[in-house]
């Protein structure tokens, strides 16, 4: 989603790029239904999960799920405010 989210000009952040260090692409899942239809979030989403404002029943990280054809029209919000603590100008550096 993360992906999608940025190639299609929305502005959801992606401080780590992926790399699941962060909480900044934090979304969430608008329908439970949807959200119980998911992966469950791993070990290590869940601990970045713990780090996002404003966590919720439904809540992802958004480089976590995997956009696929049974997805479409699924609809996702985004938190009021995410925590990066990267300072402004920060270059994550690929794995
Ligand atoms: Fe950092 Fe998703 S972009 S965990």
């Amino acid at each position: 989603m993360l992906e999608v989210a940025h190639k299609n000009d929305i502005e959801l952040e992606g401080a780590c790029e992926g790399s699941l260090a962060c909480s900044t692409c934090h979304v969430i899942i608008n329908d439970q239904a949807v959200y119980d239809a998911l992966p469950e979030p791993d070990d290590d989403e869940n601990d970045m999960l713990d780090l996002a404002f404003g966590l919720t029943e439904t809540s992802r990280l958004g480089c976590q799920v995997i956009a696929a054809k049974e997805l479409d029209g699924m609809t996702l919000s985004l938190p009021k405010a995410t925590r990066n603590f990267a300072v402004d100008g920060f270059v994550p550096k690929p794995h």
